[in-house]
């Protein structure tokens, strides 16, 4: 029977930028929230491991080893030692690649949750977050699909405990941004932490404690992609709340009072930028 699991797009309400280790890796305070729409991961066990990609996005991901899936795969194979029987994995990608929302890290995520319920390996494991911190920095937050403070390099995560749902439009203008080049790019790496997070009840103060937080990658973003300018512009055009970049770019979120008017202002951004990627999406809250 197959397991079908969500790879929600991750996104950073707010990503601080404050330090730098002696390998490269930069020190954090990221805000991450994950929205209902996403790429879907299924798995399988087959006659050999097959892997499949379809979906608006699926001819701008590598479809061979070098894929974060297959490498997830092969990671926990070896690491559980449980279950070497092959497996078929489907993914649906309608997420852009290499646009600041994790799709690659959450869908390695997914695989891991998908082959943990497959072989029966309790999916809060730690052995689950080890796998994934080998994969890349942003796999354990990704496992985790739900708000979330990431600190250090992003491996330290505190789940919020209360936290809105935010009606959310993501904007994207076909542009692929590398996540190494932007932090090669920034011209500073010791900015302040994230302001004092107190709870916060709904949309429009998650908006008004944004408007005291930053992406400390923008900057640096911005020097390689200009045309993000344009797309915060436009979202703010739209109506939103507040609107920011989310992690190295170049996709842009804006958060609306409600879904009605996230989706209004996402069908007539689509309408204004054919060629861009859009949705409305309700990024999960703590259901409280
Ligand atoms: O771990 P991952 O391969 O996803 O990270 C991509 C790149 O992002 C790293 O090679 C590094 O340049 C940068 N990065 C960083 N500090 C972090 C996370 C990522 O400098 N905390």
């Amino acid at each position: 029977m197959a397991v079908a699991v969500d790879a929600p797009a991750k996104i950073n309400l707010a990503l601080h930028v404050m330090g730098r280790r002696d390998d490269g890796y930069h020190l954090l305070e990221s805000v991450c929230v994950f929205t209902r729409m996403g790429d879907r991961l299924s798995v399988e066990v087959a006659d050999r491991d097959r892997f499949h990609v379809h979906g608006p996005y699926a001819s701008d991901v590598p479809q061979d080893g070098s894929n974060l899936v297959l490498r997830a795969l092969d990671a926990l194979r070896q690491i559980s030692g449980r279950d070497a029987r092959p497996v078929s994995i489907a993914l649906e990608k309608n997420l852009p690649v290499a646009s600041g929302l994790g799709g690659g890290s959450s869908d390695a995520a997914a695989t891991l949750l998908a082959l943990a319920r497959l072989w029966r390996i309790p999916a809060d494991a730690a052995l689950l977050r080890e796998v994934g911190s080998r994969l890349g920095a942003d796999v354990p937050m990704c496992l985790e699909q739900r708000p979330l403070v990431a600190r250090g390099v992003g491996d330290i995560l505190e789940p919020l405990e209360h936290f809105p749902a935010l009606p959310i439009v993501l904007a994207n203008p076909g542009v692929a941004v590398s996540t190494p080049s932007v932090f090669r790019a920034l011209a500073r790496s010791d900015h302040p932490h994230l302001p004092a997070l107190p709870p916060l009840a709904d949309a429009a103060a998650v908006a008004e404690w944004l408007r005291r937080a930053r992406n400390d990658l923008h900057d640096a973003a911005l020097s390689l992609a200009p045309g993000i300018a344009d797309v915060l512009k436009a979202l703010d055009r739209q109506g939103a709340l507040v609107a920011r970049m989310s992690g190295s770019g170049a996709t842009c979120f804006g958060i609306f009072r409600d879904m009605t008017s996230a989706r209004e202002a996402a069908s007539g951004l689509q309408a204004q930028q054919p060629g861009w990627f859009v949705a409305a999406s309700l990024a999960e809250g703590t259901g409280d």
